[in-house]
């Protein structure tokens, strides 16, 4: 089971297990579940306010969050998040970007730290 870690500099950092079941729930549902505040709001990816950045704390893995898709790209280059060419390197290279809409990121089996 992937250990999640939540990080941010106003709120108590907190690790929580993605329950076996988790790989087709998004990182902010898992978020709600464990009682982490992340902003949010129309968690449909189309706001942004869900923003954050994602690293793996697993060395041995690439990180296996899943892919963004075309809506989650569109909004995090919106956003000034993700290049054109960093978008054409994840069709090509299938490796998640660092900033992630939380409302649209599944998480995967990889422990992985979450800046909010
Ligand atoms: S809550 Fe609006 S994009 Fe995630």
């Amino acid at each position: 089971m992937p250990l999640i870690t939540f990080s941010n500099p106003d709120h108590q950092t907190k690790t929580v297990y993605a329950t076996a079941g988790s790989h087709t729930e998004t990182l902010l549902k898992l978020a709600k579940a464990n009682k982490i505040p992340i902003s949010f709001d129309c968690q449909d990816g189309e706001c942004g306010t869900c923003l954050v950045k994602v690293s793996s704390l697993d060395k041995k893995k690439h990180r296996m969050g899943g892919p963004p898709t075309e809506k989650e790209r569109n909004l995090l280059k919106q956003l000034g998040k993700l290049t054109a060419e960093e978008i054409s390197q994840i069709l090509v290279d299938d490796i998640p970007p660092p900033w992630r809409l939380a409302c649209q990121m599944i998480v995967r089996d990889e422990d992985i730290l979450v800046e909010y």
